[in-house]
Order: structure tokens, then sequence, then C-alpha cells
């Protein structure tokens, strides 16, 4: 079986058998992450370059780890000291990179729809690693990963995703692949971070932070945004704090088992206290982990698909 797409541009329509496939070839790569050498030959002879427009720590290396350990040839392009800071268009630079002879673009874009832009006026297969508020199918993809390896399933958890809903691509690429994957999913957050429109995908929305931990076995807390929001969203990041932030003495009042989730980087103490991102429930460091592997399984499907 192969991907049906030569991009991986987001979760949605990618079916249950790909990302499956993708899964079941992160536990493959998983292991040789164990290895004293950590490194294959797949990739040999292929040219990756990553194009991250936007500030990024976690995907960014997770991507470079995943290429090389591949054996890629890898290039970094930084929107800093390029020649944007010319004027040169983002068609162009993704042309003039491409007449260099490369086969992969790993791009960070700020505007929804660069990744599917990017496809259109490249012949290179391209991957999202986040595109303004859209998707973040990678991280996604690493968070299923994350929740099938503690929960050894996915198919009927409840996953509540916590916090900044509207300006979250984390949120809309998880909604995708947990929803194909079989899982119950809900939101929670200030009605004023979470979009009218999120019920059309047949999900739950919880207004009290202590009732979506009742309900969950996972609970995805997202980080505050404040970067993308252009105006208040909610009175102070204390009031957010008061109603919302994942904390201690929340999760023992409900007395349950209960799985905590964050893409990173976190806020710590305002979406999620400290002592719970640092404690027995959190996976997040896992989930930094398993990125690698995951990553490394997406660029060997897609630069191996014939
Ligand atoms: N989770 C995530 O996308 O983190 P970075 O912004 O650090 O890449």
């Amino acid at each position: 079986m192969a991907l049906q797409n030569r991009h991986l541009l987001g979760l949605e329509g990618v079916s249950k058998e790909e990302i499956k496939l993708i899964l079941d070839t992160a536990t493959t790569f998983r292991e040789v992450l164990e290895r004293p050498i950590k490194k294959v030959p797949t990739l040999q002879g292929k040219t990756i370059v990553n194009l991250f427009f936007e500030s990024s720590t976690r995907t960014r290396i997770s991507f470079e780890l995943a290429e090389r350990r591949l054996s890629a040839d890898v290039v970094n392009f930084s929107a800093d000291m390029s020649s944007l800071k010319k004027g040169e268009t983002l068609k162009d630079t993704a042309r003039n990179i491409e007449a260099m002879k490369i086969d992969m673009v790993v791009m960070r874009h700020a505007s929804p729809g660069a990744a599917l832009f990017l496809s259109r006026v490249i012949d290179s297969v391209i991957i999202n690693a986040g595109d303004g508020g859209h998707e973040h199918p990678t991280q996604a993809l690493l968070d299923l990963y994350s929740i099938q390896e503690k929960h050894k399933r996915i198919d009927g958890l409840k996953i509540c995703i916590v916090g900044d809903i509207s300006h979250s691509r984390v949120a809309l690429s998880n909604i995708y692949g947990l929803k194909t994957m079989g899982a119950e999913v809900a939101v929670c957050g200030p009605a004023t971070l979470i979009p009218s429109e999120i019920e059309k995908h047949g999900i739950g929305i919880f207004n009290k932070i202590d009732d979506a931990i009742a309900w969950a076995d996972v609970l995805n807390v997202l980080r505050i945004q404040l970067e993308r929001q252009d105006r208040s969203y909610f009175p102070s990041l204390r009031e957010y704090r008061k109603y919302f932030a994942v904390t201690k003495e929340r999760i023992e009042r409900a007395e349950k088992q209960i799985t905590i989730m964050h893409p990173g980087p976190i806020n710590r103490d305002v979406e999620l206290s400290a002592d719970v991102a640092d404690g027995k429930h959190s996976i997040i460091l896992q989930q930094v982990l398993n990125g690698v592997a995951v990553r490394m399984a997406v660029l060997y499907l897609l630069g191996t698909r014939s």
C-alpha cells in the first residue's frame, strides 16, 4: 500500500488505512531511534529543503533529524537571511531553489494554504509543517502515534482539545485525524476561541474545563496564541488561567487516570500548570521523541513513492 497523494498538505481526506500505514511505518523507525547508530540509508541521494518562514523549535529540528537519520542531503532555508528581504516572492524563491535539483520541500508558513500554493508552482514533493491557522499534519500524526502508544488504541477513546481552537492548526489536523481513526472528540475553551462552525466536524463542546476533564481519557492542551490574536478574546491571562487552565488540583479532583498532551511551546502556568506539564500524567516529551519517528515515516513513504 502507498499514500494516495504525492504531497502531505493536511489530514483532511487522508484515509484510515493511510494513517495506519504512517503509524505502522513510524513504529519501525522508532526502533531505529533506539539503536546506537540511529541512521538508515533509505533516502540516500535525495535532497530535502526545509523552508521555514515562521519560527519553530520542535518541528524544524525534528524534520532535520528525521531527514539526516534517513541519510538525505538537507538544506535549511531561513527567511531572515534570504532574498525575501529584497522583495522576492515565495513562488520565485521556491522555483529558484528547485532549479538546483531538489526532491522534497518541508515548509512552515504563516499563511493558510501556502503549502497547497507551493504544490501548484513547483514539482517537488511538499510536506506542510504548519500553514497559518490551517493544518499541521505531522503534529497530528505524532499525537495519534503517542495516543496509540500510551492507550494501545485510538478507536473509542475520548479526546478533548483544550484552549485556543480558533487560531490552531494543531486542533484542525487533530480533529481530522482523530475522527478518521474512530475517536470521540470534543473541544473546550472560551466561546470566543471556538469557531462557530466547529460542530460540523461532529465533535462536542465543553465550556467548563472540569466537565472536559471528567469526560476525557486524553486532554490535548493548546497554547494560547497571543501572536495570532488581533483583538482580546478573554479579559486577561489571569482570567483564562482561572477558568480554563489544566492544573494539578483539577486533575486530582477528578480522581481518574488521564493523559496530558501539549504540542508545545507551552505557556507554563497559563493553559497548563508546570507541575502537570512535568508530572506523571504528561506524555509531552514522548510526543517530541515520537515526532522524529513519525516524520521519518512520512519522508520515507513520500520520498520513495513511485
Ligand atoms: N509543535 C510545534 O509545532 O512546535 P514548534 O512551533 O516549536 O515547531
